[in-house]
């Protein structure tokens, strides 16, 4: 048995923030953010936006794209680390939402690669037999959580939602054929959101995202290879199988230095980063709902998620579409 994508939707706020709009309040220029990160503007969600609110629009277009009977559904899993609660849980409030009272639902924490997270934890329930029909959703509001005058952070990050829906498969070839999921938790140090849990209820460290960029960049660069590599040598397969790379939109540079080493041509490899920045666990699916609906998927191509991101953890899906 394996678990297929039948179904994709992704949102983001409509506000749009450029890094001009950026320079007038705190020390920093277009010039750097693009030559640097490569992102070129982001999405902003309003206060009386949360992340479920983002969540529950790109759900709702996944649930609808696949045509499954919500009664159908059997698990919903979210991967977020800022849910609009500490509990009920996003998922919870997806599964009353979309009105799938046979679904299951939790959350799954893992920032940045909380979708990868997600989506090989349903590819396991489906091979095992446990479920049939699954929403996968990655969603995430980070910069609520900004110190907008550290220009080292506040510049990287937007806000957005991605889902799949995914569907069981007798097919041996298709969908999520390999996973590769890892962490590094020694290096949790280094992206770090102090305040708001249970050591500092009171946020009194604050609760803005804190982040040493070098050491998360060379974590990057290494989790992003090793990843790939590892994930398409379980599929058994090698890197030249590969017709679209995914990897988590958080620096362009982060990318090219992988995409160099593989020597991808950048026809294989989607950016949308320019527009949306560092989306965290919406990265990757919002990604792919985007390549998918431009036409760059079709039936039969190996398609590699791949992200890393706080914990520090890494993941990567491989996909025969
Ligand atoms: N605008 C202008 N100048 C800036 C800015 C800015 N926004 N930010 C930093 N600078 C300055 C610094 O102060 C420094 O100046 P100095 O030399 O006078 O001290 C100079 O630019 C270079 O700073 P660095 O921090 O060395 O810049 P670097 O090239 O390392 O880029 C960056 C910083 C973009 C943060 C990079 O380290 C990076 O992308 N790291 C990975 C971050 C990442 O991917 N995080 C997300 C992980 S996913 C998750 O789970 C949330």
């Amino acid at each position: 048995m394996r678990a297929k994508i039948i179904g994709l939707g992704s949102h983001v706020p409509p506000k749009v923030v450029t890094n001009q709009d950026l320079s007038k309040f705190v020390d920093t220029n277009d010039e750097w953010i693009r030559t640097r990160t490569g992102i070129e503007e982001r999405r902003l969600s309003d206060e009386n936006t949360s992340t479920f609110d983002l969540a529950k629009v790109a759900a709702q277009k996944a649930l609808e794209r696949s045509k499954i009977d919500p009664e159908k559904l059997d698990l919903i899993i979210v991967g977020t680390t800022t849910p609009d609660t500490l509990f009920p849980s996003v998922s919870t409030m997806l599964q009353d939402h979309l009105k799938t009272p046979n679904a299951a639902a939790f959350d799954v924490s893992a920032a940045c690669s909380g979708f990868n997270f997600a989506l090989s934890t349903a590819a396991a329930y489906v091979e095992s037999g446990s479920y049939k029909n699954i929403l996968v959703v990655g969603a995430d509001t980070l910069t609520k959580y900004l110190d907008w005058k550290d220009r080292g952070t506040c510049v990287l990050f937007g806000d957005g939602a991605g889902a799949v829906m995914l569907t069981s498969t007798e097919e041996r070839d298709r969908g999520i054929l390999a996973s590769v999921l890892g962490a590094k938790g020694e290096g949790g140090k280094h992206l770090i959101m102090p305040g708001g849990g249970s050591r500092d209820p009171e946020e009194k460290n604050g609760r803005f995202i804190t982040m040493n960029g070098k050491e998360v960049f060379k974590f990057a660069v290494w989790a992003l290879e090793h990843s790939v590599t590892e994930v398409v040598k379980k599929a058994g397969m090698t890197l030249n199988n590969i017709d679209l790379l995914i990897p988590h939109q958080a620096n362009i540079r982060i990318i090219n230095h992988v995409v160099k080493k593989f020597n991808l041509p950048e026809s294989k490899v989607y950016v949308n980063l320019q527009k949306y920045g560092n989306t965290s666990a919406a990265s990757v699916p919002l990604a792919l709902d985007e390549a998918f609906s431009d036409g760059k998927i079709k039936e039969g191509d190996v398609v590699v998620l791949a992200g890393f991101g706080a914990g520090l953890t890494y993941g990567a899906n491989l996909i025969r579409w």
